[in-house]
């Protein structure tokens, strides 16, 4: 169903391929070891042999995933809102020489994949852009393999909304109730596209906020196990208060999860 989600963030996500924003630029320098320090897989402890394994690259278009899963060997698909995106999927693959599929819709239904078809789904930063994450999920559970593994990466739900500009002085000022679903809007950052070349108005951030406990309880519900987990933040020594830098390193503004899935598993109270 196109709901006003869907039509915001396709409109949203097409106007920033339009501005070249730093996620819709495809990675055209891969080779397999900076294909697996892209993926952060030595990070995670991630040792086992990819090739032939199913990838799906979720909300993930761009080129960036998909090209360094598909050049490690995998059968990769790769599901965004974006058509665009996919189109920079496909010119990444045909850079590389390698096979990629690429579907045409919303990570909140993945009808389009059969049950337990896939060993691996990669989900970069995109959870925050729909308002209920379980919805995502189930999904997940319903098109992932038993045994397989599930890497997250979103927004730390603890800073959520808060951007450098919120410095006053101080520290920065958290504005944003803690609840699931709270909308939240704050400026692209500078790194993200350039101003002076964007032509057109670009839709502003919406994202809806996911508790850590929505997050972490919304994946064991649905028989997830957890094998990592970090915050992720920058290190810029030097960077001033109220710079993105400063800011990053005393907010980590984003996590980090690995998942496997175990829907034999038991703890015993349920
Ligand atoms: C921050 S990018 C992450 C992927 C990108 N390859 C990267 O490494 O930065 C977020 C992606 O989520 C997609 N997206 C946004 N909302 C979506 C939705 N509801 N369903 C599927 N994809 C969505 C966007 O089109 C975009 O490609």
């Amino acid at each position: 169903m196109k709901d006003e989600v869907y039509l915001y963030n396709q409109a949203r996500w097409e106007s920033l391929t339009k501005a070249d924003a730093v996620f819709t630029r495809p990675n055209l320098d891969f080779d397999k070891e900076s294909a697996r320090e892209h993926l952060g897989l030595d990070r995670m402890g991630i040792t086992i042999d990819i090739t032939g394994k199913n990838v799906l690259c979720l909300a993930s278009g761009g080129g960036q995933q998909s090209a360094a899963f598909a050049i490690l060997g995998a059968n990769v698909s790769v599901l965004d809102i974006s058509q665009t995106q996919l189109e920079r999927d496909k010119a990444a693959a045909e850079h590389y020489k390698v096979e990629i599929n690429t579907f045409h819709g919303d990570m909140r239904d993945l009808s389009c994949f059969e049950d337990h078809s896939f060993d691996i789904v990669w989900h970069p930063y995109s959870l925050t852009f729909v308002p209920d994450s379980r919805v995502v999920f189930r999904e997940v559970s319903r098109t992932i393999k038993p045994g397989g593994m599930y890497h997250l990466m979103c927004a730390n739900p603890f800073f959520a909304g808060l951007s450098h500009e919120d410095w006053n002085g101080e520290g920065y000022v958290i504005k944003n109730p803690y609840k699931d679903e709270t909308l939240t809007s704050y400026p692209d950052q500078d790194w993200v596209y350039d101003r002076s070349k964007s032509i057109e108005a670009i839709p502003i951030i919406k994202e809806y906020t996911q508790t850590l406990s929505r997050i972490m309880n919304g994946l064991i519900n649905e028989k997830f196990v957890l094998a990592y987990f970090s915050e992720i933040k920058s290190n810029y020594p030097g960077d001033l208060p109220g710079s993105w830098g400063h800011f990053t390193d005393v907010a980590p503004p984003w996590l980090d999860f690995l998942w496997y899935y175990h829907p034999n598993f038991s703890i015993g109270h349920k």
